[in-house]
C-alpha cells in the first residue's frame, strides 16, 4: 500500500471512529448496541435469578397501558422506577389488538412497541404476559368476542377455531415484541406462557401449543407460568418456570414450587396489594400494613415478587369483566385495585411505605418520587340538551329482522364480527298482556318497555315481569345491556350475550323481532350531533342521551365526575367513553384525565337509562364507595 492510501485509511478510520462516538448516545433504542453484550438472557440458577451472571432479584409491578391514557405511560412508569421497582409486568389484550378478526390495531392508546420503548427508556425489564387469555378483570379474559360466533367454541383449548385464531393473533403481535426482547437489546427479560391455565387445565395439549407458537415466532427470553393455589398443581409444565399468585403467604404454594422444581428461584408473579370492586358490592381496600409485612416476609425468603396491581387504572368504555360462581357479579368502571398508586396516578400510604422497604435493596439513593397531577374541580356542568334513545335509533341503520331472537355476538354487524359491547334493543309486538318470562335467556340485564312505557327491568335473578292486560296489538322493546363478560373460571364459554334464547310471554315464546345494535362507537355517538335534540327540560326520561358543557379555562388537568343524582349509563367525554356508572355504588365518581380535556368547551354526553339526574359535578378527589377490608 502506498503511503498515501495507508495515510487516507487511517484518517477514514478516525473519522468514524469519531461519528461513532458522537452519534453513539443519540442513536434510537431500536438501534442498540446493548446487544453486543448481552449473551445470557435471564436464568433461573440455584436459588436465584441471573441476568449476565449477576444476581437479579425481580421487584416488579404490574400496570396496564390499555387502563391508562398513553400520555401518562412514562409518569407512570417513572413512578415505578422511583418505588424502587426494577420490572414492570403487563398483559396483552387480544380483544383490543383485534376487535374485528383479521384487522390489527397497535395504535394509539394500543401502541405496545411504544410502551415497551419507555419501559427502557426509563430503566425498567419488562415481563410480558401475553395471552391469549389474561383474565385481568377484563372482559372475557381479554379474549375477543367474535370467536363466540362459533357455537362449538372451546376457548382455551387447542379447538381449531381457537387455535387458529390464535396463530394468527400471534403472527401479528409477537413480531413486534420480539425486538423487544434482552437478547436484541430490549427490556423484556421473560414471557408468561398464558395466565393461570391451572385453574382451567381443560386440555392436556394446551399449554404446550402456547408455548410452541411463542418459541416458532422467535420469543428467546425465559418463560413462565403464573398459577393460584387453585392452579399450580395442574398449570406448570417441563421446562417453564413455574411462578405463584397469592395475597397472604401460602406456604403451602412454597412447599410445591420446591417439590416440582427444586432450588429454582421463587417468583411470587401475583402479589395481590388489593382487590377489585364489582357493582352492588363494596369498595375493596386492603390493609396497608399487612401488606407491607407480607412483600418485606416474601424478600427475606429470598423471593422475586411482582405487585399485581402497582396501578390498576381504568376500565374505560365497555371493557370490565364479571365473575360469575354463585351469581353474576359484574366489575366496576375504576381498576384503582386499592394498589400503591391511585387509578389516578397519585401516591398512597401503600406506595411510600413500600418505597422504604425497598430502598433498603439498593446501595444508592432512589429516585426523587415525581410530582404528582393537579386535581380540578370544575363545578357544576349544566345539562342543556337531550335526545331519547328512541328518536336516534334509526342512526343504527335498518335493524335486523329475525324470526328466532339472535344473540349479540351473531348479528350481522360489523363486518361479520357481531356486537361485542354495549346494548341491543329487540323488538317485536304482543298481544295482550300476562306474564313475560326470560327463563334466564337475558344477558345480562334489560328494561322492558311495552308502547313506549317502561315495565320494569329483567336480570339473572328477577325472570319475570306482569304486562297489564290490554286488548289489541302493543310494541314490546327488551333493551339488553352486556354488563360484561366473565373472565375467569369455566362459565367464559357460556358468555354470549343479548338474548341467548327465547323469551316467553303467556308460555309462548316471542317471535319476529326487530333487532338494534346499540354498541355506541364514535361513528354512532358522533352521528348524534347531525340530528335534532330537544332542551333537557323537555326530555328527561330514560334511555335519554343528554349533553352539556364542561368549561376549561386554564391547561386542562385530572378530574372526577360525580354521578350522585343518577341512576345507571355510560359517560363519554369529547366522544371518549369513560365508562359506566350505576346508583348501587360502590362507585360514585368517574376518572376523566385531563390528557381527554382540551381548552374550552368539552362535550359530556351521558347515556341515562332511567332518568336525566338533576346535576353534574366535577370534583377533584375520587368517591370509589364505602370500603370494606379484605380478608
Ligand atoms: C358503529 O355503529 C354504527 C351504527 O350503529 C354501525 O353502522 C357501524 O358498523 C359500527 N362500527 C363501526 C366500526 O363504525
Amino acid at each position: 500500500m502506498r503511503r498515501e492510501q495507508r495515510r487516507r485509511l487511517t484518517a477514514l478510520c478516525l473519522l468514524l471512529l469519531v461519528a461513532f462516538l458522537v452519534l453513539r448516545p443519540r442513536l434510537p433504542d431500536s438501534f442498540s448496541f446493548r446487544m453486543w453484550s448481552r449473551h445470557k438472557g435471564l436464568l433461573a440458577e440455584d436459588g436465584q435469578f441471573l441476568l449476565e451472571d449477576e444476581p437479579l432479584r425481580i421487584l416488579g409491578g404490574s400496570m396496564h397501558y390499555f387502563r391508562i391514557p398513553k400520555e401518562y405511560w412514562k409518569d407512570r412508569m417513572m413512578k415505578m422506577k422511583a418505588c424502587g421497582l426494577n420490572t414492570l409486568t403487563t398483559y396483552v389484550p387480544w380483544n383490543l389488538h383485534e376487535a374485528q378478526r383479521g384487522k390489527f390495531d397497535f395504535s394509539e392508546n394500543l401502541d405496545l412497541g411504544t410502551y415497551l420503548d419507555i419501559a427502557a427508556q426509563v430503566g425498567l425489564w419488562v415481563i410480558l404476559r401475553p395471552g391469549p387469555y389474561i383474565c385481568s378483570e377484563w372482559d372475557l379474559g381479554g379474549l375477543p368476542s367474535w370467536l363466540l360466533r362459533d357455537k362449538d367454541m372451546q376457548l382455551r383449548t387447542t379447538y381449531k377455531g381457537f387455535a387458529e385464531a390464535t396463530e394468527a393473533y400471534f403472527n401479528q403481535l409477537l413480531p413486534r415484541v420480539v425486538r423487544h426482547q434482552y437478547s436484541r437489546g430490549g427490556a423484556i427479560i421473560a414471557v408468561q406462557v398464558e395466565n393461570e391455565y391451572g385453574s382451567y387445565a381443560k386440555d392436556a395439549n394446551y399449554l404446550e401449543f402456547i408455548k410452541t407458537a411463542l418459541l416458532r415466532r422467535g420469543i428467546v427470553e425465559m418463560l413462565l407460568t403464573s398459577d393460584n393455589k387453585d392452579g399450580i398443581s395442574s398449570g406448570s409444565m417441563e421446562g417453564v418456570l413455574a411462578t405463584i399468585n397469592f395475597q397472604k403467604i401460602e406456604p403451602i404454594l412454597f412447599t410445591y414450587l420446591e417439590s416440582i422444581q427444586g432450588n429454582k428461584p421463587v417468583m411470587v408473579m401475583e402479589y395481590w396489594t388489593g382487590w377489585f370492586d364489582h357493582w352492588g358490592g363494596d369498595h375493596h381496600v386492603f390493609d396497608v400494613d399487612q401488606m407491607v409485612s407480607t412483600v418485606s416476609d416474601v424478600l427475606t425468603k429470598g423471593a422475586s415478587i411482582n405487585l399485581y396491581m402497582f396501578h390498576g387504572g381504568t376500565n374505560f368504555g365497555f371493557m370490565n369483566g364479571a365473575l360469575h360462581f354463585h351469581e353474576y357479579r359484574s366489575d366496576v368502571t375504576s381498576y384503582d385495585y386499592d394498589a400503591p398508586l391511585t387509578e389516578a396516578g397519585d401516591y398512597t400510604s401503600k406506595y411510600f411505605k413500600l418505597r422504604e422497604l425497598f430502598s433498603k435493596q439498593y446501595s444508592e439513593p432512589l429516585l426523587p418520587a415525581p410530582a404528582l397531577f393537579t386535581k380540578t374541580a370544575y363545578g357544576a356542568v349544566t345539562m342543556k340538551r337531550s335526545l331519547s334513545l328512541w328518536d336516534a335509533l334509526h342512526l343504527t341503520g335498518e335493524p335486523f329482522k329475525s324470526e328466532l331472537p339472535v344473540n349479540m355476538e351473531n348479528l350481522p354487524v360489523n363486518d361479520g364480527n357481531g356486537q361485542s359491547y354495549g346494548y341491543t334493543l329487540y323488538e317485536t309486538v304482543i298481544y295482550g298482556g300476562g306474564k313475560f318470562q326470560t327463563k334466564g335467556n337475558v344477558r345480562d340485564r334489560a328494561q322492558v318497555f311495552v308502547s313506549g312505557q317502561s315495565v320494569g327491568f329483567v336480570d339473572y335473578k328477577n325472570q319475570e315481569l306482569d304486562i297489564a292486560e290490554v286488548p289489541g296489538y302493543r310494541k314490546l322493546r327488551i333493551l339488553i345491556e352486556n354488563c360484561g363478560r366473565v373472565n375467569y373460571g369455566v362459565k367464559i364459554n357460556d358468555q354470549r350475550k343479548g338474548l341467548v334464547g327465547d323469551v316467553f310471554l303467556r308460555d309462548v315464546p316471542l317471535r319476529n323481532y326487530k333487532i338494534y345494535s346499540l354498541d355506541m362507537n364514535s361513528t354512532f355517538m358522533n352521528s348524534l350531533n347531525n340530528i335534532q335534540w330537544s332542551d333537557v327540560s323537555e326530555e328527561k326520561k330514560g334511555p335519554v342521551f343528554c349533553q352539556g358543557a364542561l368549561q376549561v379555562n386554564y391547561s386542562p388537568t385530572d378530574t372526577y365526575l360525580s354521578m350522585k343524582s343518577w341512576k345507571k349509563g355510560v359517560v363519554f367525554v369529547n366522544g371518549k367513553n369513560l365508562g359506566r356508572y350505576w346508583d348501587i355504588g360502590p362507585q360514585e365518581t368517574l376518572y376523566v384525565p385531563g390528557t381527554w380535556l382540551w381548552l374550552g368547551v368539552n362535550t359530556i354526553t351521558i347515556y341515562e337509562e332511567q332518568e336525566v339526574g338533576s346535576a353534574l359535578y366535577s370534583v377533584d378527589s375520587p368517591h370509589l364507595g364505602r370500603t370494606q377490608y379484605v380478608d
